[in-house]
């Protein structure tokens, strides 16, 4: 039997995962290997859910969003047993290396398979942008360029009622979309889950200070990981007297075809997982790290802190006055 590959998507889905999967089947074919695709994430390894690819099962998926591959949160797969048949499973079609495309929960998944022989390299995809050991991950660029085109539209008709509108977009865990989306918005308020806030301080005394200097429509950006737009809306209405409107922007930010950035950066780092496989090397997670491509052992990876870039959040007190 000739030398495999395996690949898979796994967790929420992002755009730019099919830019993943096809660097990933090109290189692993430009690189010798036969090279399997995975449907519906892990689950695809306990039912057997997998095909052969060949270089034109990838083409024209550059630049779709979504994944052709499927994805899911396998919960069947956290079980040792599972997660025993998915390595025999593999070891029976000769596959020498799998990459899964994720977020941290894929990445536990990847060094449960790599503990028990079969070697995982995991990419960083998910918009949320919350993976600590890596400065970007997949899915994230296209995600923020919807909110922003969104909130714009969301602008021009808070702008034509002189109102206040209230936008929760996504981020779990992580206020990254928030930040970089209202930094990008000219939002008078940005709420996070990394910085504790308070409503009067943070949002009702900014409206007043912007209305003093003749701003008669008003953006607050608020991270899904937050929450309580209808909430935040109805206060602000009812302290300030401003109409205000809410809008959670939801799974639209998690579709369409990725952006440059989001192509690049997927099509690069499945280029660096084929090669660490191809050495034998598994257990690994690719990352970015100050524009380079490095990669990390999963367990230091998992364990590393997230940092919230404080500078970035400053720069958005300094001029959303
Ligand atoms: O992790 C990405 C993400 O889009 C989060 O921002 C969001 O909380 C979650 O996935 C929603 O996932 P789903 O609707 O697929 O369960």
């Amino acid at each position: 039997m000739s030398k495999s590959l395996a690949v898979l998507t796994s967790g929420g889905d992002a755009p730019g995962m099919n830019a993943a999967v096809r660097a990933v089947v090109r290189a692993g074919i430009y690189n010798g290997f036969k090279v399997y695709g995975v449907y519906k994430g892990y689950n695809g390894l306990l039912n057997g859910d997998v095909k052969e690819m060949n270089l034109r099962s990838v083409s024209d998926i550059l630049s779709r969003g979504g994944t052709i591959l499927y994805t899911a949160r396998s919960k069947k797969f956290m079980q040792p047993e599972y997660q025993q048949q998915a390595a025999d499973f593999c070891r029976s079609l000769d596959i020498e290396g799998l990459v899964v495309v994720g977020g941290d929960g894929s990445f536990r998944g990847a060094r449960a398979l790599s503990n028990l022989g079969i070697p995982c390299v995991a990419l960083p995809g998910t918009i949320d942008n919350d993976i600590a050991c890596s400065d970007y991950t997949i899915g994230f660029d296209t995600a923020m360029n919807t909110a922003v085109e969104m909130i714009d539209k969301i602008r021009d008709t808070a702008q034509s009622h002189d109102r206040c509108s209230v936008v929760e977009v996504m981020g779990r865990h992580c206020g990254d979309i928030a930040l970089q989306t209202g930094i990008a918005v000219g939002a008078t308020s940005i709420i996070v889950p990394e910085v504790p806030y308070d409503v009067e301080r943070d949002v009702i005394s900014r409206i007043y200070e912007q209305k003093d200097t003749g701003k008669k429509h008003f953006i607050v950006i608020v991270a899904e990981g937050v929450g309580g737009v209808q909430d935040i809306s109805k206060y602000i209405q009812n302290r300030t007297g401003i109409e205000t409107r809410a809008t959670i922007l939801g799974h639209v930010q998690r579709g369409g075809s990725p952006t440059l950035r989001d192509r690049l950066m997927a099509t690069n780092m499945g280029v660096a997982a084929v090669e660490l496989l191809t050495k034998g090397i598994g257990n690994r997670v690719i990352a970015s790290h100050g524009g380079e491509i490095v990669d990390y052992d999963i367990t230091e990876a998992l364990n590393m802190a997230r940092e919230f870039d404080n500078r970035l959040y400053d720069v958005a007190m300094q001029v959303s006055i």
